[in-house]
């Protein structure tokens, strides 16, 4: 069973391991932000106040997360665990998360925590583009497409996200250190944290991460 959170600053590269981990491991990778920005895709109500709070580099209000979190543990894919990358994200996302696993009977398996510094932060995020189809993530620099603006996996468009310019970035920094950093201490108290260099190349981050979580 592998239960996971990832946790880490905006630019870690929770996404870009999550996907790495749910293929090896065989569990869904969950992604608020992902599942955010398909409702905004789609001009869903979710979508439309999520995007009030995401464009100004927000957090989105707690009890439209939670929820739907926690309905999406109970779908069949997650017989084998789960890979949540960008929650839980406050304090009280950790606590509603702790109760609802103890009445499930159920724990989680490894905390994640990527860390980067923020000046190596700040170039990734500005040169990240992201397929509008399949969620794939590059880099302009680092991990460019094959052919420019085309996905290398379906073909789909790739752009850049909403909140990738430069002001916007600057604010979700601020957040997370006000809002996400103090779960660090928190699942630390717990002991299921395990602290993972995030400045490597992605595979070798990815050997890291096997490491610890086995073969
Ligand atoms: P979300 O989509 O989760 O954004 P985030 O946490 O800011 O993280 P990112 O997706 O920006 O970074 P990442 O760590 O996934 O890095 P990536 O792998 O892409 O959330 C967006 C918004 O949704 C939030 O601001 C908030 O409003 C809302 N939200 C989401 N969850 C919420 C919650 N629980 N509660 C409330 N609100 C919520 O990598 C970044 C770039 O670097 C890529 O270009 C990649 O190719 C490159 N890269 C990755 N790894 C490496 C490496 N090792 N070396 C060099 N380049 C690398
Ligand atoms: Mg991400
Ligand atoms: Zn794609």
């Amino acid at each position: 069973m592998k239960r996971l959170v990832l946790l880490g600053p905006p630019g870690a590269g929770k996404g870009t391991q999550a996907a790495k981990i749910s293929a090896k491991y065989e569990i869904p990778h969950i992604s608020t932000g992902d599942i955010f920005r398909k409702n905004i895709k789609e001009g869903t109500p979710l979508g439309k106040k999520a995007k009030e709070y995401m464009d100004r580099g927000e957090l989105v209000p707690d009890d439209l997360v939670i929820d739907r979190v926690e309905d999406r543990l109970t779908w069949d894919d997650c017989v084998n665990g789960f890979m949540l990358d960008g929650f839980p994200r406050t304090i009280y996302q950790a606590d509603a998360f702790k109760a609802w696993l103890a009445e499930n009977d159920s724990c989680l398996d490894a905390v994640l925590n990527i860390s980067v510094p923020e000046e190596i932060l700040l170039p990734r995020m500005i040169g990240r583009r992201v397929c509008r189809s399949c969620g794939a993530t590059y880099h302009v620099t680092n991990m460019p497409t094959k052919v420019e603006g085309v996905c290398d996996k379906c073909g789909g468009e790739v752009y850049q996200r909403d909140d990738d310019k430069e002001g916007t970035v600057l604010n979700r920094f601020k957040v997370y250190d006000a809002q996400t950093a103090p779960l660090i201490d928190y699942y630390e108290k717990d002991g299921s944290i395990r602290n993972i260099d995030g400045t490597a190349d992605p595979n070798e981050v990815f050997d890291v991460i096997v490491d610890i979580l086995g073969a």
